[in-house]
């Protein structure tokens, strides 16, 4: 059966074609990039409107390219949560009208449940596991029993991993998307040029949340503090924050990793991209854990993950109704 994935819940306009689930015919991502870039940020206005005048074009690229015609789509899938609202309804509504046109099931899916879906589609990996999501607005400690089965361990209590990467390159001016040039950056500079560190991790109510919005404070407002002489050039204060940023995540995965006694772990969404977060993980190997990935293309916001998603609810004969409606609030996940 071949699905149609459409995404645009943030800055990404895409659309894919998935074959039974794991055959990734196409995948046309038309970023938004550049258009936002002047003003550091995704202005929610803009996405919208570029989302309307690209929708179209970019979901017959994604049939032209897979070799197939509109009338072999078995079924289509669409971001429907979280995300931003306009951009989201852009997709949904167009999903919703293509499938009632060729009369095939349709279904909403669930932004996070998507990334957490993603490595899945290239390298299936047996529940239960550990997954660890990291995107720009969301960073989620979970345990994943089943594609719909996900109980969040913890979440982050203010900043998400993506956004203080962000943030901090937008202070210094580092460029845009932020995630990206702090890693490109990080690797030409001294992790030990300031001292920041993470907060401790309590013990208490939820030992696997995470608080990003005081290393995001040292690193923009108390460089000084936390110098040990070196230069304060974008090099090293790029490397010196992620160093500290991903040391937490890692420290938290690790007692979750623990406690759980989970032996596996699948990493998503656009900081999964990151170098030092793919090395760290990666590093579980060595103690017998297995470690999965999904290629740097199904990391950052993609229709393929959502057509993979998608396939797996429509097979279990899920269905969503007409009358679904966009939503910029997560969905509920149980948190223990
Ligand atoms: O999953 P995603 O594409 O969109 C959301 O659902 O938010 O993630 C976007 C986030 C942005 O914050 C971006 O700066 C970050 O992923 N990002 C990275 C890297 N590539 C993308 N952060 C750190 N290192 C990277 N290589
Ligand atoms: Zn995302």
């Amino acid at each position: 059966m071949y699905v149609l994935g459409i995404e645009t819940s943030c800055d990404e306009c895409s659309a894919a074609i998935v074959e039974d689930g794991r055959n990734i015919l196409s995948n046309v991502i038309a970023t938004q990039i550049e258009l936002h870039r002047p003003f550091d940020g995704v202005v929610p206005e803009l996405a919208s409107r570029l989302h309307t005048e690209w929708i179209s074009q970019v979901v017959d690229a994604a049939v032209k390219q897979a070799g197939i015609k509109k009338e072999d789509i078995g079924a289509i899938a669409a971001t429907a949560r979280p995300g931003l609202l306009g951009s989201l309804l852009v997709g949904l509504n167009f999903a919703k009208g293509l499938a009632s046109v060729l009369d095939v099931p349709f279904i909403g899916i669930d932004h996070i449940r998507a990334h957490l879906y993603a490595p899945q589609i290239e390298h299936p990996l047996e529940y239960p596991y550990l997954g660890v999501l990291l995107s720009g607005g969301h960073t989620v400690i979970c345990r994943v029993d089943s594609y719909d089965s996900i109980e969040v361990l913890g979440t982050t209590v203010d900043d998400a991993i993506g956004e203080a990467f962000d943030k901090v390159a937008k202070h210094y001016g580092l460029g845009y998307p932020g995630g990206v040039m702090i890693d490109r950056l990080a690797q030409k500079g001294d992790p030990m040029a300031f001292k920041f560190s993470g907060p401790k991790m309590s013990s208490d109510y939820h030992p696997y949340d995470i608080s990003y919005s005081g290393l995001k404070t040292a690193v923009i407002n108390q460089l000084d503090i936390f110098s040990t002489g070196k230069p304060a050039t974008p090099e090293n204060i790029a490397a010196s924050f992620q160093r500290v940023a991903v040391g937490m995540l890692i420290k938290r995965v690790e007692k979750a990793l623990k406690d759980t006694g989970l032996k596996r772990i699948s990493a998503g969404g656009g900081v999964a991209a990151n170098s030092l977060v793919r090395s760290s993980l990666l590093a579980f190997e060595k103690d017998g854990y297995e470690v999965s990935f999904p290629s740097l293309k199904l990391c950052t916001d993609n229709g393929a993950m959502v057509a993979g998603l998608g396939y797996r609810y429509i097979q279990d004969g899920f269905r969503s109704d007409f009358s679904l409606s966009a939503s910029a609030r997560v969905s509920a996940f149980k948190k223990s």
